[in-house]
């Protein structure tokens, strides 16, 4: 009797195990992604992102100032596409972890930004050049802090 009941619960966990990956890809948030039609960097950030388990609904536009300014972004984070998630404004190449970790500590802010279009960051590889840089977390007030960087 005693063993039967061990069995079963680790039955249990092991069905539980089983879930998770599925219960997490449901709890993304759906990203909204802005961008020109012929940005072929764009596009490859977007299947970067839905590698990494988010559903993309990408909107093709001329220019993509308008939805950052819709969505508060100042114009100097202003890059190639932006995308929102959850609220916030997720501008340029930012990789999908950092997404998820914005996801995971709800700050209060406009959302994130990597300034430029730094060769080797989500959508940007170029063989094996890595430039350094730096995702960029912007407050309600502009203001900006670095949220990672990588080299
Ligand atoms: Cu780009
Ligand atoms: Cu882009």
């Amino acid at each position: 009797m005693r063993r039967r009941t061990v069995v079963s619960s680790l039955a249990a966990a092991a069905a539980a195990a089983l879930s998770l990956p599925a219960a997490a890809k449901e709890a993304l948030p759906q990203v909204q992604v802005f961008k020109n039609p012929s940005c072929g960097c764009c596009g490859a950030w977007v299947e970067h992102m839905k590698a990494a388990g988010f559903v993309v609904n990408v909107t093709e536009v001329d220019d993509t100032s308008v939805a950052r300014k819709r969505h508060g972004l100042p114009d100097r984070f202003g890059s190639c596409h932006t995308a929102i998630v959850a609220g916030y404004v997720v501008e340029s190449h930012v990789p999908a972890n950092d997404v998820k970790k914005l996801l995971a500590m709800k700050p209060v802010a406009i959302g994130l930004a990597v300034p430029g279009m730094p060769v080797g960051s989500p959508g940007m590889e170029m063989g094996s050049r890595k430039d350094r840089y730096q995702v960029l977390l912007v407050a309600q007030d502009g203001r900006e802090r670095v949220f990672s960087t990588y080299h």
